[in-house]
């Protein structure tokens, strides 16, 4: 079964074509960093437009590249929920369309379903149940995903999203757009243990986490060294950072596995990139014997191929819209569309 997706949650326009949930077909992302990045983040207005012009350019692409036509099509995919919702809603409203004009099934999919998704394009044994930490520009969460359909959220940020410390961080240290990828490569030439942080922790609520506090801490003490006309090594700062990020996300994921008795763990979302916390989360599940899947770094960012993959098991499931799906800006992953 063909299923052609359509992502438009954000600052990536894409489209893919993907075989029974696994196989990717094709998968053409076209990627407006280069436009928000003067802005120092992505603006929702140009965002939108840009999303309308390049729409149908992206979906040719990758109907050509998967060398199909509209007849070999089974299903169409699309990310409604959650993002900027003038973005989604022109994703939503292509794929409306689509599925009208095409008459093919329609079926709605939650944008971080679709990054736990991606794990499923990489590594063709992985099944549910498994545990998957979610680390995006948006979302920090432990879910527990039960089913293909079902998740259960087991702890969550009370604040910032880690993306959006990583990116906060990075713009005080006077990185450019998007700021967590060169928080990334710049801290790799830096000291982890030059700046200590402080761990923030929710009283009460062990597997929840707080980033605010930490991204405080980084432009507090930027702001201070400034004021003194003492130099902040930024290197040593993004190292130290990505180290106190890493830390406290593996040790309360593993906590929490170990907790819960899950023994196959996932990672997902644009944060999945970040290599510190790729080799952390590893050697920590090496020691205790768990398994762990990581996205490759191609499918960490958004794209359609995830969401053509989800949108692959929610159709299996049984789940359909109609011409009546509306983008939602805000929804929680264990609401069903
Ligand atoms: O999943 P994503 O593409 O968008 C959302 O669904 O939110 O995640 C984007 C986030 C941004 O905050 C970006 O700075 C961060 O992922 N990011 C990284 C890295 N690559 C992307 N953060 C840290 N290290 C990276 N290598
Ligand atoms: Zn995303």
């Amino acid at each position: 079964m063909k299923i052609l997706a359509i992502e438009s949650s954000c600052d990536e326009t894409a489209a893919a074509v993907v075989e029974d949930g696994r196989k990717v077909l094709s998968s053409s992302v076209n990627s407006q960093i280069a436009e928000h990045r003067k802005f120092g983040g992505v603006v929702p207005e140009i965002a939108s437009r840009r999303h309308t012009e390049n729409i149908c350019d992206v979906t040719r692409d990758a109907m050509q590249q998967a060398g199909v036509a509209a007849g070999d099509i089974d299903a169409i995919a699309v990310t409604a929920a959650p993002g900027l919702i003038g973005a989604l809603l022109v994703g939503v409203n292509f794929a409306k369309g689509l599925a009208l004009a095409w008459n093919k099934p329609l079926v709605a999919v939650h944008h971080i379903r679709g990054h736990i998704a991606a794990n499923y394009l990489a590594h063709p044994d992985l099944k549910p149940p498994f545990f998957c930490l979610v680390v995006s520009g948006g979302h920090t969460h432990m879910v527990e995903v039960r089913d293909y359909t079902d998740f259960h959220i087991v702890g969550r940020t009370r604040d910032d999203a880690v993306g959006e410390a990583f990116d906060k961080a990075a713009r005080c240290l006077g990185f450019s757009y998007p700021g967590g990828v060169q928080m990334d490569k710049e801290g790799q030439n830096g000291n982890p243990h030059a700046y200590k942080l402080p761990v923030p922790k929710v009283e009460g609520s062990p597997y929840d986490f707080s980033f605010s506090g930490l991204k405080t801490a980084v432009i507090n003490t930027v702001h201070n060294a400034q004021q003194k006309g003492e130099p902040v090594v930024a290197a040593d700062m993004a190292a130290s950072f990505g180290y106190t990020v890493s830390e406290l996300l593996t040790t309360r994921f593993c906590a929490a596995a170990e907790e819960f008795g899950h023994h196959t763990l996932a990672l997902a979302g644009g944060v999945a990139a970040n290599s510190t916390l790729r080799r952390r989360l590893q050697q920590e599940c090496d020691a205790k014997g768990l398994k762990l899947y990581v996205p490759p770094l191609s499918l960490c960012g958004d794209n359609a191929a995830m969401i053509a993959a989800q949108g692959y098991y929610e159709y299996m499931a049984g789940y359909r819209a109609d011409q009546s799906l509306n983008g939602r800006p805000a929804m929680e992953i264990d609401i069903q569309f």
